[in-house]
């Protein structure tokens, strides 16, 4: 793939034999993220690419090798297979990828890994070869054309998008399926949008601005159509832009916190919305996380964005339980719920591999149990914002009609309930709540 060959920091074969074993940490119940954290920075790059690209494009690979392999290949080397069979599906007309021979020298090399090496090699050479010229009949030509591919889900996530989503399901999985863009939130606190593109650009580096999602305004939002590694970034490191998807920068926005209120983010690791709301406003933060490993994230977040303060504090606690509350109300509250995140593959493929269908009643009981908690804790009059990066009702819209059918004093108030995703946004559930009355 282009971008990979732009960051290649290590052999071919090496980074596909690290994606391989990433690939069946992934399907033995390991987050990626978690997986991917642990790699050097030089390998980081190239492995996130690979195995991203493998994970989006499982069903096209398998289909592939189904057709090629007679026998269900060892678990290593279907997944050596399936991130080298993604090498060979191009995204675009501009991804000119690598040279078929390269992949296939490459890939049996990196077979070098496994116990039965020979039977391996000589597998993954014979299968690769034969994928390369289904996918394209004259070998080594520069793009194979692309196939809309859906992206990988179980039976029961698919079941309920046709269930929920009976014109849009499709859609749905085609965006999922896609490389999502970089998109960029300007520190309003450093630059104004316009002024920050204008860095870019004498950096040589393109971005259209997202002005509004869903109908709402958005200030501080920047698409890159060309992904560049954060420290290319003017500022970056001195806080002027974080990356955030701008179907999260509504949360924030729709909160729209002022100077001095008391706002809590109950669910706040790793504080991106955290550090947008004090973007905005000079307000009390408390951000609240439950995870001690996650909390240390939201102070490495603020302190790159300048934003610590002595109004700004990092609470570790359980957002169900008032133990961590010094019994202040607060005038605003977040809660960004723990939940499926079905609304973020395209910039998390390992999800679909990894939710089982029972989870979603237990993260439902959870979030339950944090808008029960947080509303006693908002002040009369104040307001608080339930969010997901979930497609499913369950933890959408099923919520925020419980919720309100529970409290005779939460009066609802506009906001864009369940947003799907699309080639511009991830998918996420908003529901706005005012408290009338103790
Ligand atoms: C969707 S993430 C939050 C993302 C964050 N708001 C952001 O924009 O960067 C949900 C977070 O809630 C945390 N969490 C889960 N259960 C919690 C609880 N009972 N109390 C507080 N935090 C909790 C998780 O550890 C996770 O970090």
């Amino acid at each position: 793939m282009t971008d990979n060959k732009k960051t290649l920091s290590l052999p071919l074969s090496e980074a596909i034999t690290i994606a391989a074993q990433a690939i069946s940490e992934v399907m033995s119940g390991r987050s990626l993220t978690e997986v991917l954290d642990e790699l050097d920075a030089h390998e980081r790059p190239i492995v996130q690419s690979l195995t991203f690209d493998a994970l989006r494009k499982w069903v096209r690979s398998h289909e592939l090798i189904k057709q090629f392999v007679p026998k269900t290949p060892p678990p290593e080397v279907d997944h050596l297979l399936s991130v080298a069979i993604a090498l060979f599906i191009r995204n675009d007309a501009d991804d000119k990828g690598y040279a078929v021979h390269t992949v296939v020298d490459q890939a049996v090399r990196a077979c070098g890994e496994y116990d039965q090496t020979l039977y391996a090699k000589g597998l993954v050479n014979a299968v690769l070869r034969k994928v390369s010229l289904a996918l394209q009949p004259v070998a080594d030509k520069p793009f194979y054309p692309p196939d809309p591919i859906a992206m990988f889900v179980p039976p029961w996530w698919r079941a309920s998008l046709k269930r929920n989503y009976s014109k849009d399901w499709q859609a749905i999985l085609f965006a999922q399926a896609k490389r999502a863009p970089l998109i960029l939130r300007v520190n309003q606190k450093q630059y104004s949008r316009d002024e920050y593109r204008a860095l870019l650009t004498e950096s040589g580096i393109q971005s259209k601005p997202i002005n509004a999602i869903a109908g709402i305004s958005l200030p501080s939002a920047l698409l890159l159509p060309d992904a560049v590694p954060v420290s290319d970034l003017p500022g970056f490191y001195s806080g002027a832009v974080s990356v955030q998807d701008a179907g999260a920068q509504l949360a924030a926005t729709l909160l729209n916190p002022q100077a001095d209120e008391l706002i809590l983010d109950a669910c706040a690791a790793p504080g991106g919305k955290t550090a947008h709301l004090l973007e905005l406003a000079d307000c009390q933060m408390r951000a609240l996380e439950l995870d001690g490993k996650r909390l240390g994230k939201i102070g490495g977040n603020l302190d790159r964005l300048r934003l610590h303060s002595e109004k700004a504090k990092v609470l570790r606690g359980d957002a169900s339980k008032s133990a961590w509350w010094d019994g202040v109300p607060f005038d605003k509250i977040l809660i960004d719920a723990p939940c499926s995140a079905s609304g973020i593959v395209a910039r998390h493929p390992d999800i679909p591999f990894l939710r089982r269908e029972s989870d979603i009643p237990v993260l439902q009981q959870r979030q339950r149990e944090i808008l029960t908690q947080a509303w006693k804790m908002l002040k009369s009059g104040g307001i608080l914002l339930y969010v997901t990066c979930s497609v499913f009702p369950e933890e959408g819209e099923d919520q925020a009609v419980w919720f309100a059918q529970e409290h005779s004093n939460a009066l609802r108030l506009d906001a864009p309930g369940q947003l799907l995703p699309t080639d511009a946004n991830d998918g996420f559930y908003y529901a706005l709540f005012k408290k009338n009355g103790p």
